[in-house]
């Protein structure tokens, strides 16, 4: 009698142990504690796995219900488990959205669009000019032959610039052209007179210096026709000048100077903003020897033509101190020059 009330007894504490289960469940806030109440209620000698041992004095007839009742309450257990465990894993999951939110309202950081070389800015806005001006636009190799760079270009045969400490030279006898002056002749032998052209593009010498590059840019011009003057030249370099520094009070200086291929000479100087008179471009009437090798007939045709150092136009319009700045390749530098043309 007193087993069927003991035993009686124990399954009427279910329901006390199941509100203690939810008691200690309700105090947990972290998934780890969990395996603690696992264990204290349902693991090997939890509390209510234990209550198995009195199995032994349920009445044979009683047995299958009390361990049915025991079994039920585990598994009640087992759920309310897994149900805080599901619930904690969602507010861990909710505290991680809310702290590694991604605030939707920010303005993106957006793709930056490239920006021209301040060197090919220059380009084009002298391209913009001389095209005003009625030029056309002629090209020619950067790898020369002595012939054109020198020779068709009235160099005498031992003139200093020829030497090797001044110019590149290549296999086979060739050079990286020194000045883009041999694009004059390449394009007056396949063209006649009329001839109005300028060439653009790269050049080399052995030099490396604040204002002095071993590759830099020079800007051709030639207009051969009948009486081209030197007061043409003048007008031309002067008008280009004016409007390339976007100054009509520019002042200019042509200074008698010395090419091989043009007589008379002149080198071309503007004043910048501190008084100070700076070398920008080199020109003159082409010489009769050059007018030959181009076989147009000096006695019918003069022209004139002129080279400008298109990096040094570059470093005064930008108010750059240091011309190797200019081939660096650093971002920050190039980015100053975005849509300033
Ligand atoms: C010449 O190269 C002549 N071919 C120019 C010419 C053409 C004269 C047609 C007459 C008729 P010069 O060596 O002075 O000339 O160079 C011309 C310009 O190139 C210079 O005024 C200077 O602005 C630029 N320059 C010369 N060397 C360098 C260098 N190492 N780095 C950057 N710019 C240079
Ligand atoms: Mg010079």
């Amino acid at each position: 009698m007193s087993n069927t009330t003991q035993h009686q007894e124990i399954l009427h504490q279910l329901p006390q142990i199941l509100i203690r289960v939810t008691a200690d469940l309700n105090g947990v806030t972290a998934i780890n504690d969990l395996e603690q109440i696992k264990a204290k209620y349902i693991g090997k000698s939890g509390e209510i796995s234990l209550l198995m041992q009195y199995l032994k004095i349920v009445p044979a007839e009683e047995k299958k219900a009390f361990g049915e009742a025991i079994n039920a309450t585990k598994l009640q257990v087992q759920n309310a488990l897994n149900e805080k465990k599901e619930y904690l894993l969602q507010q861990d999951l909710m505290q991680k959205l809310a702290t590694e939110a991604i605030d939707v309202s920010l303005p993106g950081r957006g793709n930056s669009n490239g920006a021209l070389h301040p060197i090919s800015l220059s380009l084009e806005r002298m391209l913009d000019i001389f095209k005003q001006l009625g030029f056309n636009i002629a090209d020619g190799p950067e790898i020369e032959t002595d012939y054109y760079n020198f020779l068709a270009l009235n160099f005498p045969e031992n003139h200093p610039a020829r030497a090797m400490q001044d110019t590149f030279y290549t296999q086979g006898n060739n050079i990286l052209r020194t000045h883009t002056s041999p694009i004059q002749v390449r394009f007056a032998e396949k063209n006649t007179p009329p001839i109005k052209v300028i060439a653009p593009g790269r050049v080399y010498r052995i030099d490396m210096d604040r204002t002095h590059s071993p590759m830099f840019h020079q800007l051709e011009g030639l207009w051969i026709d009948e009486n081209i003057s030197f007061a043409n030249l003048k007008a031309i370099i002067i008008e280009f000048l004016k409007e390339f520094f976007a100054n009509p009070d520019l002042k200019v200086r042509f200074r008698a100077s010395f090419f091989p291929f043009t007589e008379p000479s002149a080198e071309v100087d503007i004043m910048d903003k501190n008084g100070n008179w700076l070398e920008v471009a080199g020109c003159g009437m082409v010489h009769p020897n050059v007018l030959q090798y181009m076989n147009i007939d000096s006695e019918k045709y003069s022209g004139f033509a002129f080279g400008i150092g298109i990096d040094r136009f570059t470093m005064l319009r930008y108010q750059i101190n240091d011309l190797r700045l200019m081939f660096e390749n650093d971002i920050d530098f190039l980015n100053q020059f975005k849509g300033s043309n």
